[in-house]
C-alpha cells in the first residue's frame, strides 16, 4: 500500500528518489517524502500530503548535493493524511521509511513510554523510536532487536545520523527488491523503481538486512552472517512500465490485452494442447484432487468466479471461490485432496498471502496465479503459473483479469483432459475457442469509441445496475467493480433472475442497467429480467452475441460482441465493461490511474 525506495551512489539521490517515486505511486499516493544525507552528512527532511509532484515543488529549491537517502510515497492506514504522518520519520538517530503495519504499536507505545513523545500517529513513528532505542552503534543489532518486538507486516528503509552514505532495508511479508547497478545501489518495493537502471535485481528475503552504500550492496541474515542474494532477471522493459503515448495507463492496459493473452497462452501451447511442463506444473497435481479452492481478492476474486462457474460443468468436481479476507478467518473445508488456486496479480496482497499460508497449513496443494515474478505468493505456492502481461500500473484491473482468465481457462482444459473429461479433440477445440478470444478482443478495442457515447447515460446517474446469468453474471461482477472504482459511481451485479426478489424495488426511471445475455442457454430468460427493468423505467445497455434476436423497443442501447462459443465471450464483454468505466470516468474528470482512497497492491489489512 506504499511505494518505498532507498539509493546510494555516486549520482544525484533527490532526482533518483523522486523519480522512483514517481514510478511507485500507484502503489499509494496520499503523501510522499524523502530524506537525504547532505555533504556535511546531515539529513535533511522534506515530505508534503499529495502526490508525488508536490513533493518535487517542494525539493526544487533544495540544492542538488546528495547521494544517499530513502524516499515514501503513502497510503494512509494509521492517522490520517498530514505531513506529520507522511514519510519518512525522524527519531534520534534513526530516520525510517515503512510499508506494512505494526500491529502491535500501541503495546509497544505504552511498554517503552512513547506516549506524550510521538509527533504523529503512525505505526511506522513507533518503530522508529524503538529502532532509536535500540541504535547502540550497530545497526544490524538494532534491528534485529526490532524485529523480536514488533508484530505485523514492514519493509524498512533506514538511516542513521552516524553511518552517512549507508542504507539499512528489512522487511516481512512487504516486499523489497534491491539491485546493484552501475549507477550505484537501489532498494524498492517493486521492480518499476529499478527497471531504468538495470534488468538484474534480488528479492531481499524475509528476516534478512540489505546494507546499502554507495560502492555495493551486502545482505546478512539475522545473526549478521553474510548471504549471497539470489539474483533474478526482470522479464519486461521500461516502456512496459510507461504510457507511451496513451493518456492514461489503463487505456494503453486495455489495449495491450490480446498480446497479454497471447503472450500467456501461446507459449504453453503444443500440438494444440495446453502443456505446463515449462512451468513444472505437473498433471497428477490435476489429477489427484477432488475438490478446487479459489482464493483471492477484488478483480482477482471476480476471475475465479468466471473460472467457477467454466469450470464445474467440465470438471464435475465442487469448485468453491473464497474471499481471501474473509477465508483466512474461516475454519475452511480445505484439506490434503484440495486444490488451491490463489489468483493475484501483485503477489503479494497480504490477505491472499496469509490464505495461502492457511491451505497450506490444511494440507492443500497449492497452485498459484500471478502476474509479478518472484513476489510472495509466487514464491510460498507450490507451483505458479506466471501470467506475462506485464506491468500493470493503473490501479483499475484491466489485462491483468484478462490474463488470469486465460490462465484459469488453460488449466481447466488441461484439467479436464488429464482427467478424461475432454478427449484430446475436445480439449484442442476448447483451446482454439480460447484463442479465437483475442482477436474479438481486438474488435471491441476497435470499436471503443461506441463506449464514449454511452457513458453519457452513465455519468449524471449515481447508481447503476449489472445482470447476468451463469458465466454471465461472473462477469457483471468485475463490471461493477470497475465503474465503481474508477467513476465513483455505485454499482452493484446481481443475478439477473434474483433482482426481482427485492432489488428490483431500486429499479426507476433512467436508471441504468447493463444486461449482459451471451449464454445461449439462458438467452431468453435474461431477455425477461431485462423486460421487467425495461417495464419499470430503467435505461437498459445490452450486450449480446452478434446474431442475438432482440426486438429494437428492448434496449436502449445494444452492443453486440462477434459470434463465438458461449464459453469465451468473458473476454470481448470485459473489453466494453473496462472501457464504459474507463470512459465515465474520464467523463466525471477523475484521476482514472490513481482513483481516490485505493492503491495497487494491498499489502495491508
Ligand atoms: C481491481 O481493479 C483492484 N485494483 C483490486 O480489486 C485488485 O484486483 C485486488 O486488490 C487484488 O489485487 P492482486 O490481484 O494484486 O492480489
Amino acid at each position: 500500500m506504499c511505494g518505498i525506495i532507498g539509493y546510494s551512489g555516486p549520482l544525484e539521490a533527490k532526482k533518483i528518489l523522486l523519480d522512483g517515486l514517481s514510478q511507485l505511486e500507484y502503489r499509494g499516493y496520499d503523501s510522499a517524502g524523502i530524506a537525504l544525507f547532505d555533504t556535511l552528512s546531515n539529513i535533511r527532511l522534506i515530505k508534503r500530503t499529495g502526490k508525488v509532484a508536490a513533493l518535487r515543488q517542494a525539493c526544487a529549491k533544495e540544492q542538488d548535493s546528495s547521494h544517499c537517502g530513502i524516499g515514501h510515497t503513502r497510503w494512509a492506514t494509521h492517522g490520517g493524511v498530514t505531513d506529520a504522518n507522511a514519510h519518512p520519520h525522524r527519531a534520534g538517530r534513526v530516520t525510517l521509511i515503512h510499508n506494512g503495519i505494526i500491529e502491535n504499536y500501541h503495546n509497544l507505545t505504552n511498554e517503552f513510554g512513547l506516549e506524550g513523545k510521538l509527533v504523529s500517529q503512525t505505526d511506522s513513528e513507533v518503530a522508529a523510536c524503538l529502532l532509536d532505542q535500540f541504535y547502540r552503534g550497530n545497526p544490524l543489532e538494532a534491528i534485529k532487536e526490532l524485529t523480536l518486538h514488533i508484530e505485523g507486516s514492514y519493509a524498512f528503509c533506514v538511516l542513521f545520523d552516524d553511518r552517512p552514505g549507508e542504507i539499512y532495508g528489512i522487511r516481512k511479508v512487504s516486499p523489497l527488491v534491491a539491485a546493484y547497478t552501475r549507477s550505484g545501489a537501489l532498494i524498492a518495493s517493486d521492480l518499476t523503481a529499478l527497471i531504468p537502471y538495470t534488468r538484474k535485481y534480488f528479492v531481499v528475503p524475509e528476516g534478512h538486512v540489505a546494507k546499502l552504500t554507495g560502492y555495493k550492496i551486502s545482505l546478512y541474515d539475522m545473526e549478521g552472517t553474510p548471504v549471497s542474494p539470489e539474483i533474478m532477471e526482470v522479464n519486461w522493459n521500461m516502456d512496459s512500465a510507461m504510457k507511451n503515448g496513451f493518456p492514461h495507463f489503463m487505456l494503453k492496459e486495455i489495449h495491450e490485452q490480446p498480446q497479454a493473452l497471447k503472450n500467456t497462452i501461446l507459449p504453453r501451447m503444443s500440438k494444440g494442447l495446453p502443456d505446463f511442463t515449462d512451468d513444472n506444473i505437473p498433471d497428477e497435481l490435476f489429477c489427484q484432487c477432488t475438490k478446487i479452492h479459489m482464493i483471492a481478492c477484488g478483480t482477482a476474486m471476480h476471475a475465479g468466479m468466471v473460472a467457477r462457474a467454466l469450470m464445474e460443468p467440465v470438471l464435475h468436481i465442487p469448485v468453491t471461490v473464497s474471499i481471501a479476507s474473509e477465508f483466512r478467518y474461516e475454519d475452511p473445508l480445505v484439506d490434503q485432496d484440495t486444490l488451491a488456486v490463489i489468483i493475484s496479480q501483485s503477489g503479494e496482497t497480504i490477505d491472499t498471502l496469509a490464505a495461502l499460508r492457511l491451505a497450506k497449513s490444511r494440507g492443500s496443494r497449492t497452485l498459484a496465479i500471478v502476474n509479478v515474478k518472484g513476489s510472495t505468493i509466487a514464491r510460498e505456492s507450490d507451483f505458479v503459473l506466471y501470467t506475462h502481461a506485464g506491468p500493470e500500473i493503473a490501479v483499475a484491473s484491466t489485462k491483468a483479469y484478462s490474463v488470469q482468465l486465460a490462465a484459469l481457462y488453460m488449466i481447466t482444459c488441461r484439467m479436464a483432459l488429464v482427467r478424461k473429461n475432454f478427449t484430446k479433440d475436445q480439449a484442442a477445440a476448447f483451446l482454439s475457442g480460447l484463442l479465437d478470444a483475442i482477436p474479438a478482443m481486438e474488435t471491441m478495442i476497435a470499436r471503443k469509441e461506441e463506449e464514449k457515447h454511452l457513458v453519457t447515460h452513465l455519468i449524471n446517474q449515481s447508481d447503476a445496475f449489472f445482470i447476468g446469468r451463469g458465466l454471465d453474471y461472473a462477469f457483471s461482477l468485475e463490471g461493477a467493480l470497475k465503474l465503481k472504482e474508477i467513476s465513483y459511481i455505485h454499482a452493484e451485479a446481481y443475478a439477473a433472475g434474483e433482482l426481482k426478489h427485492g432489488t428490483i424495488a431500486l429499479i426507476a426511471p433512467k436508471v441504468p442497467v447493463i444486461a449482459i445475455a451471451t449464454q445461449e442457454h439462458v438467452f431468453l430468460k435474461t431477455i425477461s429480467n431485462v423486460r421487467e427493468v425495461k417495464a419499470r423505467g430503467a435505461f437498459v445497455i445490452l450486450l449480446t452475441k452478434e446474431h442475438a434476436q432482440v426486438d429494437s423497443s428492448l434496449a436502449d442501447i445494444h452492443i453486440r460482441i462477434p459470434d463465438m462459443d458461449d464459453r469465451f465471450t468473458v473476454f470481448p464483454i470485459a473489453v466494453i465493461l473496462q472501457l464504459m468505466a474507463y470512459y465515465a470516468s474520464i467523463g466525471k474528470n477523475l484521476d482514472v490511474d490513481q482513483p481516490r482512497n485505493l492503491a495497487k497492491s494491498v499489502t495491508v489489512e
